[in-house]
């Protein structure tokens, strides 16, 4: 028998992408092969995002799209699924919205995915199940299986933060925490299938709580600890934490293990006090630099990445100015910032908003100049320097060229041999221009 075909879009965060990665192993598991032609296609899934109006309206364009072409070609039996935080915000409604619809899951019922697909199919009757079952979710997936040396393993699932702006705690559900041994035995799985470099995932990572054999929790510090000591993981990463909970035992891990990379993902949001407040961060600029401080008393030279959102409902010109303040002072390295977007069923969506589109639109390109301007002089002082890198694999530059990533999530260029993919090597940064790095190996 022809294996069926699989389909996935995925859209927005790397939660959405872990995901994705899960419902392809799930459904390869129940006789389906990925394919990247959606025409030929038996099951078509789309794994969305409802962050942003603009990253929802994107589904449903895209969703027609792929109905008209099912209905021009006669695929009858094309199944249309949609999974994720739009599936999860709407439920049933999208199927007013998009009655062809197949399946309607949420993130956490991504797994029940192959069950809800054959019973449409048996019945023509559309299968919604967006309820939040307690970490069920983890028990019925597909064995952890590495694809390259950097793979990422979840720790927790949704946020209990409720950021005044945000739906993901309405969309992924509160915050529900792995058990520690579950986490560790995962890693040591993907260690000895050749991972080396780990991402640790989650909405707020450093309010992991992971219940241990004997009943007590262990701390994100701790999890960290542990992972550091499996054989065969040299470099740890973790996404995304959060300020409220970035306590001084995980800033200590930075001096205790150099396995955790020279780079943090910090989201900020804003750098005036009364937006913080407004958008319920529960901490504020001089907290937030305070962490930053302690964090480069132990490691000077660590990278800080971050989120912010331009143009919160109320933000004034003053306030504005607080963040990009607060930019310069950081130095940020690199930053996913957005203009805000009104997510109904949020507290913000409330808020009076008055400033105009286009003031937010010029006070973001401002925003993103200075940081890029900041991230531009972080390469340039990387000139010289030795670099622990992870290969990669062959260079986009052409032949006998391999290219590695930093542990700043630089890419570096350098002469090597392609058995080098998959290592850690250490490179001498010899050129830098503002989009890649050139280097050449040294022991
Ligand atoms: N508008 C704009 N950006 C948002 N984010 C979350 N909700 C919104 C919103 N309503 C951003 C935040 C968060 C990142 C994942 O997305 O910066 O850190
Ligand atoms: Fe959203 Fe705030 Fe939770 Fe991040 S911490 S997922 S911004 S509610």
């Amino acid at each position: 028998m022809t294996a069926k075909k699989l389909y996935l879009r995925s859209f927005g965060c790397q939660m959405n992408d872990y995901d994705s990665q899960k419902i392809v192993d799930l459904m390869e598991m129940h006789g389906y092969e990925r394919t990247e032609a959606v025409e030929e296609a038996d099951l078509v899934v789309f794994n969305t995002c409802s962050i942003r109006e603009k990253a929802q309206e994107k589904v449903f364009s895209d969703l027609g799209r792929i109905r008209d072409m099912r209905d021009e070609m006669g695929k009858k039996d094309m199944v249309i699924a949609v999974g994720g935080c739009v599936a999860s915000q709407e439920g049933k409604k999208i199927l007013t919205r998009a009655p062809y619809i197949g399946v309607v899951f949420g993130p956490q019922t991504l797994h029940r995915l192959p069950a809800m697909v054959e019973k449409f199919q048996r019945t023509g009757r559309s299968q919604v199940d967006i309820s939040f079952p307690e970490i069920e979710k983890f028990d019925h997936l597909a064995e952890p299986k590495a694809t390259s040396a950097s793979a990422f393993v979840s720790i927790m699932e949704g946020c209990s933060k409720y950021c005044s702006y945000c739906v993901v705690p309405y969309t992924r559900g509160e915050e529900i925490h792995r058990p520690l041994m579950d986490v560790l035995v995962e890693v040591a799985k993907l260690a000895s299938q050749g991972v080396k470099e780990v991402t640790l995932l989650g909405q707020n990572v450093n309010a992991y709580q992971g219940k241990m054999p004997d009943g007590e929790m262990a701390d994100f510090a701790m999890l960290i600890e542990y992972v550091a000591e499996i054989d065969g993981i040299e470099r740890i990463r973790y996404t995304t934490s959060h300020p409220q909970q970035f306590t001084q035992r995980l800033i200590d891990m930075y001096g205790k293990t150099n396995k955790l990379v020279n780079h943090v993902h910090l989201p900020v949001q804003s750098g005036s006090d009364r937006v913080l407040a407004a958008m319920k961060r529960g901490y504020t600029a001089l907290e937030y630099k305070s962490i930053v401080r302690r964090l480069r008393a132990v490691r000077p030279d660590i990278s800080i990445a971050t989120d912010i959102i331009v143009g919160f409902p109320g933000e004034t010109e003053e306030d504005y100015q607080a963040t990009m303040q607060l930019i310069d002072e950081v130095g940020f390295d690199e930053s996913f910032s957005f203009v805000y977007s009104r997510r109904p069923g949020t507290p913000a969506a409330y808020l009076e908003d008055t400033t105009p589109q286009e003031v937010k639109l010029a006070r973001l390109k401002a925003l993103q100049e200075k940081i890029y301007n900041h991230s531009v002089k972080i390469s340039e002082s990387m000139l010289g320097t030795v670099q622990r890198v992870l290969v990669l694999g062959p260079s986009r530059r052409g032949r006998g060229m391999m290219m590695a990533r930093t542990d700043n999530n630089r890419i570096v260029n350098f002469v090597g041999d392609e058995s080098l993919t998959d290592q850690m090597v250490n490179v001498k940064i010899t050129v830098v221009n503002p989009h890649t790095l050139l280097g050449e190996m040294v022991a």
